[in-house]
């Protein structure tokens, strides 16, 4: 999904577009997520401004859940699914494979790749399941990860 730039004018539309009230912050933060792809420091500096908030707040906030982004996503979204019955059906050796294999911890990017955790998929019965640029694809061996994440450069 192409995201807009980060810029004042839209980010303060959002704001009040909440009315610029600090109860909002979650859901600010998520408008923010859709349109600019990430909250970075000018967002933050940004939000606590409108809000009425310390940047320390705001930190707090965007650190806690694993749904906010720091910096920009790389072209393409590895998720990888940490939940109860993924970590049952062995999600836990699937994120160090793929961590080893991508050379990347989770949250990390390189210049293709961005792997993070997700917290279900809704695709349960299919464990471990994981998510490629938004598509779930579930019982997904170390191999089968390998291929997948191969051939993503053939349909980006
Ligand atoms: S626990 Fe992984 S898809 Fe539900």
């Amino acid at each position: 999904m192409t995201r807009e730039e980060f810029s004042e004018d839209t980010a303060s539309e959002i704001t009040a577009g909440f009315g610029n009230r600090p109860e909002m912050l979650v859901q600010i933060l998520h408008a923010f997520m859709d349109r600019f792809g990430y909250i970075g420091e000018e967002a933050v500096r940004l939000l606590a401004a409108n809000l009425n908030l310390s940047r320390a707040d705001v930190h707090g906030v965007v650190s806690f859940y694993h749904d906010f982004r720091t910096a920009p996503a790389a072209t393409h979204v590895v998720k990888i699914c940490a939940a109860e019955a993924c970590q049952a059906m062995g999600s836990r050796s699937l994120a160090d494979h793929a961590s080893k294999s991508l050379g990347l911890a989770m949250h990390e990017s390189n210049d293709r790749i961005t792997l993070e955790p997700v917290y279900c998929l809704g695709n349960c019965a299919c464990s471990p399941a994981i998510m490629v640029d938004g598509k779930t694809i579930g019982r997904v061996s170390p191999e089968r990860f390998d291929r997948i994440v191969a051939g993503l450069d053939g349909r980006s």
